[in-house]
């Protein structure tokens, strides 16, 4: 028996869990699930990657602390995990004492290496919300090309790496200010000390082969460059313990999450850390996305190594998810929330559906809509659920045969191909297993029409072939539910019910279950309804279009409105006061034929009260869209005599004009009539 811990890389505690996200929580799930199964001893440790600035951010835009925005998120996403199915034996936080003691630990082990130097280097630092820069929250020019509108860590034409003090005309896209240089003390971590532990250690394979050759070039010419893993504060992290007033990097302290997560782990269950962390009995299996390949080929490793951890056996790396050949996008509504996936369809179809896109090689996978519509209805409905449904009805009464019945070694070639399969399962290559075991259906199914037993049925001496022709269909079918168990167990535990007996073991496929009475036979899997699919993007486009201007780091706020329309000349409070704005209702719009810009509203204040205004909104809004909503209005100005009528007021709007034109509404609760000051 082996014993295995297995990770699937933390999520940001920044933001809810999405369908690119599942790809790996779901690869993991059905690795650890398959390894159960086996018989090995295997546990699946993940935790919410908590630190950094983006958390810090978001926390305080929302008026929260950081503690009570991960608290919360950590629910969100403990909750979409457990309803796809994924298993987690343990699921902790970077943000824990256990976290922070291994951090500790692991540091004193550097720094006794000898590998930590300090170095002055220059930050961006935005003045306006008092932080300093993280890269990704700083634009500008590319100091290579000259492209614009770069991030800050490295250029997207040219593929340049450099630092965002090397941006040209840089802006913080917090602010919209431009951020100034000011330098400050780090520390830094010198991995080039184990340059030929890493180079051999990453050509050993224990990485995809695509992986290792990447890999390579790292060490070819060059030092590897000394990783900077300090921040000033205030920063939401761990304090360095000797180098007070500097914070952990997120990225030192995430994959620590790690260990502090199965501490947590070992501390409920009554084991040792060290039987997992530090023996050569357990394998260490991570699995990650192709974006933090460096993190855990070169620094992971190299900090393991230091403090006398286990290294990874093995390092799964996977592509990213696109949706019908696209990158997912929040505008075309394909950037699909776990929530709202939830929402409208079954988790388990997703799961098949990535089962069968699924290698062991390092590519994209992509998410085809109406072939995941026919994946799941003509596979697992059609072929496999349908086995059953076909046939258990007619046994409901006599149960399975006493002595498995002549089948022509079909259910001895099914077992046969286990072998197969599960070393299929083992290389993480689902898609191939997925072909193996629907040959099997497809083997499965002949079998069935040709014997129909709904013709046997009607004829009462043909009572004994029916039972056995069933009890045949029923044993390829429990063959193949277990098979598939890893990626459907919901479809397992379904079958198991109908056959009185858990379906957890691998071995259980190899011998046929006979002279059993079964349980009523319930449905177990509906087809897929495209509509269901067009449904759940078009309420994630409606998402993402209520969401995204709220989103910390995702604001337009260059400045440019103001640099061009200056603040105006002082006035005095009593001044403003003069102005008498009201919360005001638009009861009905009207076209003004003659007018280009214009529309007609009718305002209400409430009561009978009733003003009459024209507004330049035409450009910008359609008549329907108006009517009901509200607006504020100056109620105090002067009647204006216009060539359509007189306009008893103004209704207050921003933007340069055409279709920019944004009218200011109040928030929920206001009524007509309310004064605005
Ligand atoms: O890329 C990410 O989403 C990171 N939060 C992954 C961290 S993995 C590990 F190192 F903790
Ligand atoms: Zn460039």
């Amino acid at each position: 028996m082996r014993q295995l811990l297995v990770t699937s890389a933390l999520p940001y505690a920044n933001g809810p869990i999405h369908i690119g996200h599942l790809v790996e929580y779901l690869q993991t799930d059905i690795w650890v699930r398959f390894q159960k199964m086996a018989g090995n001893r295997c546990i699946y440790i993940c935790a919410d990657d908590t630190h950094g600035t983006a958390i810090t951010i978001r926390a305080n835009a929302e008026g929260r602390s950081e503690e009570d925005l991960i608290a919360e998120v950590s629910e969100l996403h403990q909750k979409d995990f457990a309803e796809f199915g994924v298993e987690f034996d343990h699921y902790g936080s970077t943000n824990s004492e256990e976290s922070r003691e291994a951090c500790h630990e692991i540091w004193k082990a550097l720094r006794e290496a000898d590998m930590i130097v300090e170095q002055e280097i220059d930050q961006l630092f935005d003045t306006e919300k008092g932080v300093f820069l993280a890269d990704r929250f700083v634009r500008g020019t590319c100091p290579n090309c000259g492209s614009k509108d770069q991030p800050g860590d490295n250029c997207d034409k040219c593929a340049t790496t450099y630092t965002p003090a090397d941006l040209i005309d840089p802006v913080s896209t917090l602010s919209g200010t431009t951020p100034e240089i000011r330098s400050a003390r780090h520390l830094f971590v010198q991995i080039e000390k184990l340059h030929d532990f890493l180079d051999e250690w990453t050509q050993s394979g224990t990485l995809p082969s695509e992986s290792a050759n990447y890999l390579k070039n790292f060490f070819l010419n060059e030092p590897l460059r000394d990783w900077d893993i300090s921040r000033p504060g205030p920063y939401f992290g761990f304090e360095i313990p000797d180098s007070l007033g500097n914070f952990w990097y997120v990225w030192y302290d995430a994959p620590i999450g790690y260990i502090g997560s199965t501490k947590q782990w070992c501390d409920a269950n009554g084991e040792s850390l060290d039987d997992w962390w530090k023996s050569d009995q357990t394998e260490v299996h991570h699995f990650i996305g192709k974006d933090i390949q460096y993190f855990h080929t070169l620094f992971w490793p190299a900090m393991l190594k230091t403090a006398g951890f286990s290294l990874p056996t093995k390092v799964h790396i996977h592509g990213f998810l696109t949706v019908d050949g696209e990158k997912m996008s929040k505008s075309r509504g394909t950037f699909v929330e776990a929530a709202t996936y939830l929402k409208h369809l079954d988790p388990s179809y997703l799961r098949y559906y990535y089962a069968t896109r699924l290698s062991s090689r390092v590519e994209d996978l992509d998410l085809n809509p109406e072939e995941f519509v026919s994946k799941i209805n003509s596979d697992l409905v059609g072929k496999v659920v349908n086995l059953a449904s076909r046939t258990a009805k007619f046994i409901k009464d006599n149960g399975l045969s006493t002595e498995y019945p002549d089948d022509g070694g079909l259910f001895e070639s099914f077992a046969n191909r286990g072998a197969d399969i599960a070393a299929a399962y083992e290389a993480g290559d689902y898609s191939k297993a997925m072909r193996m075991i629907m040959e099997l259906a497809d083997q499965a199914n002949p079998y069935v029409e040709n014997n129909a037993p709904w013709e046997l049925r009607k004829d009462e001496s043909k009572a004994e072939e029916l039972q056995n022709v069933c009890t045949v269909a029923l044993n390829l079918f429990r063959t193949l539910a277990i098979y598939l168990a890893p990626v459907l167990p919901d479809l397992a535990a379904k079958a198991g019910e109908l056959f009185g007996e858990e379906l957890t073991s691998w071995d259980q496929s190899q011998s046929p279950l006979t002279g059993k009475i079964l349980n009523p036979f319930k449905h177990m899997m509906q087809r897929v309804d495209p509509k269901a699919i067009e449904a759940m993007i078009e309420e994630s486009k409606e998402l993402s279009e209520a969401a995204a201007p709220a989103e910390a780091g995702n604001w337009d706020d260059s400045g440019d409105a103001l640099a061009t329309d200056p603040i105006a000349e002082e006035i005095s409070i009593d001044d403003f006061f003069k102005t008498d704005l009201r919360v005001a209702r638009i009861v009905e719009a009207k076209e003004v034929p003659e007018a280009r810009k214009l529309v007609q509203l009718t305002l209400s204040l409430g009561g009978d009260e009733t003003r009459n205004v024209f507004a330049g909104i035409k450009s910008a809004y359609e008549l329907d869209e108006l009517t009901g909503r509200l607006v504020v209005m100056v109620a105090n100005l002067a009647p204006r005599k216009m060539k359509f009528g007189v306009s008893e007021g103004m209704i207050i709007a921003s933007g340069p004009g055409g279709k920019e034109i944004f009218l200011l509404s109040p928030d929920d609760g206001a009524v007509p009539g309310q004064r605005v000051g």
